[in-house]
C-alpha cells in the first residue's frame, strides 16, 4: 500500500477511478442531481482554487490567515512543544508553515488530502525546509476508512489540524460524522485546530463566491471537464453555467452548475438528461457562529477550549479538546 520517495514514506490510499465513475453516476441519478466537491481537486481544480484564493472578494483565506499570524504565539503556547500535526485537506503551504514557524518543535506533519500530485509536491518541500521534522504523507479520502501511520519521533499531544473551513462542505449531520471518525486517531489530552468561516451579510457571500475574474466560474465548471477527461463523458461545458449564492434559511452558500438547454450528456453506456435550468448541486459552504458550532462539535464530544476572530467576526479558528 505505500512506497517511497526520497525519504519520505507516502500512504497511498487515493480513491480509484471506478470510485470517481460510481459516485458521479450515483449523484447524476439523483432527482436532485449532485457531484461530491471533493472531485474538484485535480491540478487544473487546485490551481484555480488558489487563484481563487487571492481575488479581493474571497475573505476567508486572508482572514484566516491574518488570525493564524496575529494570534501565532497564543495559539503555539495553547498547543504546547512537540506536536504531532494532522493535517486534513493541506492544500495551502502558507498556512501550515505560519503554524510550523510558531510551534515549538513540531514532532511530526502527516498532511492528509485526496489529491496525490499537490500532497506529494508539498511533502517534498516541508520536508527539505524543515529537515528536523518527520513527514508522513497519506492520500485518503478523510470521509473514508484509512490507516494512520506510525511516527518514529516522540511527541507530546496530537492534533488535527483542518483549516480553509472545509468542515463547511459537510451539514451538521455529516460534519459530526467526521468530527467522530477523527476521534479514532486522538486520545484525552489531544486537540482540533480548525478554521471556520461565519455567518454574514448576504452580499459578502454572494460576492465573494462570484468573483469577478471568473476564478469560481471556471473552478465550478471544470468538475465538468474532469468527468470528461477521466471519465469518458461529453458534457458541453459551454451549456452549462456557474451559480453560486447564499441560502440564508438553510445558512450555507450553495454553488450548482445550471443547463442553459434541454440536453442529453453520456458519459460510457450512461445517458443523463436535463431540462434547461436544471441544476447540478456541486458545493455547500455552510456558515456558523460560535455557539453554533461549539454545540455541533460538542456532539462529536469536542469541548471548546478557545477560539480566535478577527476585528470584522468574518471568520473564526478554534480550538477544541476531547471531552
Ligand atoms: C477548500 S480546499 C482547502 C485548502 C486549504 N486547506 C486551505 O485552508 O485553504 C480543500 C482541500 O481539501 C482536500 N479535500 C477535499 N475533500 C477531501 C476529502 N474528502 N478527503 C481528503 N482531502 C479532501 C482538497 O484536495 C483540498 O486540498
Amino acid at each position: 500500500m505505500s512506497d517511497v520517495f526520497r525519504q519520505i514514506k507516502f500512504n497511498d490510499f487515493a480513491p480509484e477511478s471506478e470510485t470517481f465513475f460510481q459516485d458521479t453516476l450515483k449523484g447524476l441519478s439523483q432527482e436532485q442531481k449532485t457531484l461530491p466537491c471533493k472531485y474538484f481537486y485535480n491540478k487544473t481544480g487546485l490551481s484555480l482554487f488558489n487563484q481563487i484564493c487571492k481575488t479581493e472578494e474571497y475573505y476567508p483565506t486572508r482572514t484566516e490567515l491574518h488570525i493564524m499570524q496575529f494570534y501565532s504565539q497564543e495559539i503555539a503556547e495553547t498547543l504546547g512543544s512537540k506536536c504531532l500535526l494532522i493535517e486534513y485537506g493541506g492544500g495551502n503551504a502558507e498556512k501550515i508553515k505560519l503554524l510550523l514557524n510558531h510551534l515549538t518543535q513540531p514532532a511530526c506533519y502527516v498532511p492528509l488530502d485526496i489529491s496525490k500530485e499537490h500532497l506529494k509536491q508539498e511533502a517534498e518541500e516541508l520536508n527539505r525546509d524543515y529537515p528536523s521534522l518527520e513527514v508522513l504523507p497519506v492520500c485518503a479520502d478523510f470521509t473514508k476508512d484509512f490507516q494512520m501511520p506510525d511516527p518514529n519521533s516522540e511527541f507530546n499531544r496530537r492534533v488535527v489540524y483542518f483549516p480553509g473551513s472545509t468542515i463547511g462542505n459537510f451539514n451538521k449531520e455529516q460534519a459530526v460524522a467526521l468530527l467522530k471518525n477523527m476521534k479514532r486517531f486522538l486520545s484525552h489530552s489531544d486537540g482540533l485546530l480548525i478554521g471556520v468561516d461565519l455567518k454574514k451579510d448576504k452580499s459578502i457571500l454572494d460576492r465573494a463566491y462570484n468573483d469577478a475574474e471568473g476564478f469560481t466560474e471556471a473552478f465550478n465548471l471544470n468538475l465538468l471537464q474532469r468527468i470528461n477527461d477521466e471519465l469518458g463523458g461529453n458534457f458541453q461545458i459551454d451549456q452549462f453555467e456557474h451559480r453560486a449564492f447564499y441560502n440564508e434559511n438553510q445558512d450555507r452558500v450553495e454553488m450548482q452548475l445550471v443547463s442553459r438547454c434541454k440536453q442529453a450528456v453520456d458519459i460510457q453506456d450512461q445517458v443523463f438528461h436535463f431540462e434547461k435550468e436544471e441544476a447540478i448541486q456541486t458545493e455547500f459552504s455552510h456558515k456558523y457562529n460560535a455557539e453554533g458550532f461549539a454545540q455541533m462539535a460538542s456532539s462529536a464530544n469536542f469541548t471548546l477550549q478557545k477560539n480566535w476572530t478577527d476585528k470584522n467576526k468574518l471568520f473564526s479558528v478554534f480550538y477544541l479538546t476531547l471531552d
